[in-house]
């Protein structure tokens, strides 16, 4: 059955770990440089699904566009679904993701961001380079011994407390929904948010971005950390008011930030802009600050990981095609935390 998908912001790896995988499926893929945007939705007519990334665009009106030109499912290639209005797809369009693709891809870029700032590697690097071997301004500090406070521990952020655990750093946890069985096996402590945020020396966020919880790193949050700690970032730019991030890095209310997403990353991120200037005060005053490391949106970028988004995107597509119950789809319902996960059917 020719079954034809419209690819959306598809970079050149999309396209070779699809394409290699498709062989397996044989669908119809057509590939499209564009973001999908109220502007592009145009181009998904006369498809049968549309598969997207990150940055696309599925609005309210971006759904009912796609739906009006017949279009039956949403194939995020991605774990993320900040960028979807459940609400409009609700018994519109199906909506699946690929939910773990690789957990520890982005588990050891957040520890190799860490390392890297800590030990100023992307300085010395520079430097060696250039004749100078001088190891002024480099200090870093032991990692064993110190505490690192976690924040949401599903599956990114338990390969990561195992990586630290490695490197004997003692960890705290915050979750909506602790899992305690976890927590008593690995001797995890879980606390409240605020009580994470005065004892940890490194700040960790590994939970998904919502409504509700927009900048939940905010000014006040920031001035609970400890005046030598390091935040990482590699869930969602969002979770972070970036301004205050920025006032709290150039005071020296905290050591520094690795930072792997930024609140408006879809104007940059994935792109090649070196030829432009950055017309965002924000992201070049966080660029040009030494106590940050900015990485666009790479932590999940392995080849396996690549491979494994390919492989569960076209299953998600197969599942839809010969109707058995989709495992990766999430509905209003699943955002809600109130799906009753008897999908197919549809949970509506
Ligand atoms: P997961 O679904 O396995 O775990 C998320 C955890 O966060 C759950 O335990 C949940 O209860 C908790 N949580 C939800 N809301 C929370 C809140 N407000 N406060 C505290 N905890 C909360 O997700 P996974 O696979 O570990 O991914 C986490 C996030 O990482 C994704 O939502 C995505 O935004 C981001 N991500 C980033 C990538 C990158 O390349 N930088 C790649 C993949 C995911």
């Amino acid at each position: 059955m020719s079954f034809k998908i419209a690819f959306f912001d598809t970079k050149p790896y999309d396209k070779i770990s699809f394409m290699t995988v498709n062989q397996n499926y044989g669908y119809e893929l057509v590939f499209f440089e564009a973001r999908l945007t109220r502007q592009t939705a145009s181009l998904a007519k006369g498809f049968s699904a549309v598969c997207v990334f990150v940055n696309d665009i599925l609005s309210s009106e971006v759904i009912e566009e796609l739906h009006s030109y017949g279009v039956k499912l949403i194939v995020l290639r991605c774990a993320g679904y900040n960028n979807v209005d459940f609400k409009t797809a609700y018994n519109k369009i199906n909506v699946v993701r690929v939910p773990a693709y690789s957990p520890c891809a982005v588990a050891e870029h957040a520890m190799a961001m860490l390392l890297c700032l800590n030990r100023k590697l992307h300085r010395a690097y520079n430097r060696t380079r250039e004749g100078n071997f001088s190891l002024n301004g480099l200090l870093g500090y032991d990692l064993k011994g110190k505490t690192a406070g976690i924040i949401g521990t599903g599956k990114i952020a338990k390969c990561f407390i195992s990586i630290l655990m490695g490197f004997g750093i003692n960890i705290l946890a915050y979750d909506l929904f602790p899992d305690i069985t976890y927590a008593e096996e690995n001797n995890i402590v879980y606390t409240s948010l605020e009580d994470l945020l005065r004892k940890s020396d490194i700040v960790s966020l590994h939970c998904p971005l919502s409504k509700d919880n927009i900048h939940m790193i905010d000014a006040k949050a920031i001035a609970l950390m400890k005046k030598n700690s390091v935040i990482i970032n590699t869930g969602r730019g969002k979770l972070i008011d970036t301004k205050a991030l920025i006032d709290a890095l150039v005071n020296g209310r905290i050591l520094g930030a690795c930072l792997d997403v930024y609140e408006e990353e879809s104007n940059y991120f994935f792109e090649d802009k070196s030829d432009e200037p950055i017309t965002d005060g924000l992201l070049a005053r966080l660029i040009g600050l030494p106590n940050v490391l900015l990485t666009s949106h790479q932590a999940f970028f392995t080849k396996d990981a690549l491979d494994n988004i390919a492989e569960t995107s076209l299953a998600n597509i197969k599942e839809f095609i010969t109707g058995r119950p989709l495992t990766n789809e999430i509905c209003y319902k699943c955002t809600k935390g109130v799906c009753n996960k008897q999908r197919r059917e549809r949970c509506f």
